[in-house]
């Protein structure tokens, strides 16, 4: 996740902080520090969220056909430890173990994925609907409404069936957009008398920079400078497409909605005195949310990337701009094609301006001109690019909120990473960050900004793309050691299912209630999934001893090494105490 010369200033920031922390923006009332009680509007949707590669396991079961997630972790090297996610949470089936979890949360909505492979294993709906996989979101959707749980159903989120990629080329060929179609045509014919949120793609930005730029995501792409922008303009068209066909054939019947999930970061300028630093700031966040943002609600690309690829592309010899353009025909073909946006938000950086010369060669980075810097004090408890900085969520709400002529606003992602070798159900650091991040998104509201619903990210510790298992970003942890996955809840979920019940915040004494109340619960919760960690070794040193040839590995890095490592450090002690001894 983390980009090659981010935070390559880093030191530097800390004498530049001094400058722009004193400020406030003017739009604001509360200062960022201060904390708001209140409530959010009646009605307000909480939920969690899910993704179908990330947590449903059972890869090639059911008649299920590959995605290019499925060969891209199949491939050395290409995922921390060669993890993949065959089976994952074992969502397939723990379907009904899952709900009852949301509904301890007494949650409005679960956002989940629907996996295009499980249901159209080439991706081509000539060729066969697997009709397994549709009576398995049939029973999902079924159970959640039978429990009054709202389905928030994302279409894609980056699972693409393996043959379109081999095909075709994934999401560099046109094609794509006609295949997409009929696969979220048939969505809405089978699961649509149900279904009334659709989100046709999840953060395409990833999609485009991770898939198709620097090759960290499946399919491994590395097409600089380019393929992003060429995976994107399909992406924004094939989404256009959906919500038409979903305007023209269901809406009148059915009488949902269809909008799409973008991510975006918040971009602070360094120097907030700094017009420089001004224009660099706006410059990453239209290069990030604006890029499918702006054509989506105005028709087409931000000024300043046609500026920007623009000129760089004339002084890299190249004829035409890198970044495609959309005839007038297309522009007011996609123009508004968007009944919500949903935003997923977990960070926030600093911008300055830094040029980067046309002869480095195209890249989506370098085509930005700037420079993306932390302060060394946020907070990061797990993933490496994920620092806690509330009142990032606030003004990126309310860039929204001007931008596009504030739109239905449903958060779909936001939630804060802890280290895989963490066992610490008691999360301290989640149940602020959700305090705090709750907060911004409610002082948003106030300020006008159309936020209808919020979607904490995400119900369980799952599958994390190229970083594996190694961050946990669930209100429930996982035991990934153990065969049936047991769930364990973290102290998060009853704070979170106090916000919940309380519709916000009341007052400081409740608040600070929730908090000493969840640390009494997860206390217990910790025993537990220490004795069953306890039983679980136990059982794989049976298991060792009983097959030694295949688990020969296993036992050197989960037995030998410790082992070993604990007597040398042991022994090096002893030996240091008795030189230190003689010394004497
Ligand atoms: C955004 C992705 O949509 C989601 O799948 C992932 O878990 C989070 N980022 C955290 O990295």
């Amino acid at each position: 996740m983390l980009q090659p010369h981010v935070l390559s200033v880093c030191h530097v920031l800390e004498l530049v902080l001094c400058l722009s922390a004193a400020e406030d923006f003017d739009w604001t009332k509360n200062h960022r520090g201060s904390f708001y009680y209140g409530t959010f509007p009646t009605g307000f949707s909480w939920g969690v969220g899910s993704s179908a590669y990330q947590t449903e396991g059972a890869w090639d079961k059911d008649g299920k056909g590959m995605s290019i997630w499925d060969v891209f972790t199949h491939k050395k090297g290409k995922v921390i430890y060669n993890e993949t996610g065959d089976s994952s949470c074992e969502g397939y089936y723990k379907v009904k173990d899952d709900i009852a979890l949301l509904k301890e949360l007494k949650l409005n909505h679960y956002r989940f994925s629907i996996s295009w492979p499980r249901i159209m294993p080439t991706g081509i709906k000539s060729d066969h609907v697997n009709e397994k996989g549709i009576k398995y979101y049939d029973d999902l959707i079924n159970l959640l409404l039978e429990n009054k749980i709202t389905p928030i159903v994302t279409l894609y989120h980056w699972d693409l069936p393996q043959v379109l990629q081999e095909r075709y080329g994934g999401w560099q060929n046109l094609s794509m957009i006609n295949y997409f179609n009929d696969y979220a045509n048939l969505c809405f014919e089978r699961f649509g008398n149900r279904v009334k949120y659709w989100i046709t793609f999840n953060n395409p930005w990833s999609i485009a920079v991770e898939g198709y730029e620097t090759g960290e995501h499946a399919p491994g792409m590395k097409l600089r400078g380019s393929g992003p922008y060429k995976a994107a303009h399909y992406i924004i068209k094939a989404h256009a497409k959906v919500w038409h066909t979903y305007d023209n054939q269901w809406r009148s019947k059915q009488k949902g909605m269809v909008g799409i999930s973008l991510n975006g970061d918040w971009g602070e300028p360094v120097d907030i005195t700094s017009q420089k630093d001004i224009e660099a700031a706006e410059r990453y966040i239209q290069f990030y949310l604006g890029w499918f943002a702006t054509p989506i609600f105005n028709g087409d690309y931000p000024q300043v990337m046609k500026d920007y690829i623009g000129r760089k592309s004339a002084q890299q010899g190249l004829g035409t701009s890198r970044l495609p353009t959309f005839s007038s025909q297309e522009k007011s073909y996609i123009k508004g094609t968007c009944d919500f946006l949903g935003i997923g938000h977990f960070t926030t950086r600093y911008i300055t301006q830094k040029n980067f010369p046309a002869s480095h060669g195209p890249s989506y980075f370098t085509d930005r001109d700037l420079a993306e810097l932390v302060d060394p004090r946020w907070p990061d408890p797990g993933s490496e690019w994920l620092y806690s900085v509330p009142w990032g969520f606030r003004r990126l709400l309310n860039f929204v909120k001007i931008q596009y002529g504030n739109p239905m606003i449903y958060v779909t992602e936001n939630g804060v990473s802890e280290k895989m070798t963490c066992t610490e159900l008691c999360d301290d650091w989640r149940m602020q960050y959700f305090k705090e991040y709750i907060n911004e998104m409610l002082k948003a509201i106030k300020d006008g900004v159309n936020v209808k619903g919020y979607t904490a990210w995400s119900l369980l510790d799952k599958f994390e793309w190229d970083e594996g298992y190694s961050e946990r970003f669930g209100l429930y942890y996982v035991d990934f050691r153990n065969k049936n996955k047991p769930r364990y809840p973290k102290a998060s979920v009853q704070y979170y299912k106090r916000i919940i019940s309380s519709n916000g915040f009341p007052n400081q004494k409740e608040a600070e209630n929730w908090h000493r109340k969840a640390i009494e619960t997860c206390s217990s919760s910790n025993q537990l999934l220490a004795a069953e960690q306890q039983r679980t070794t136990a059982a794989n040193i049976l298991r060792l001893i009983h097959d030694p040839l295949t688990s020969h590995m296993e036992m050197v890095t989960e037995i030998v090494v410790p082992t070993v490592c604990t007597l040398c450090i042991l022994l090096s002690a002893i030996f240091l105490m008795f030189l230190l001894r003689r010394h004497n």
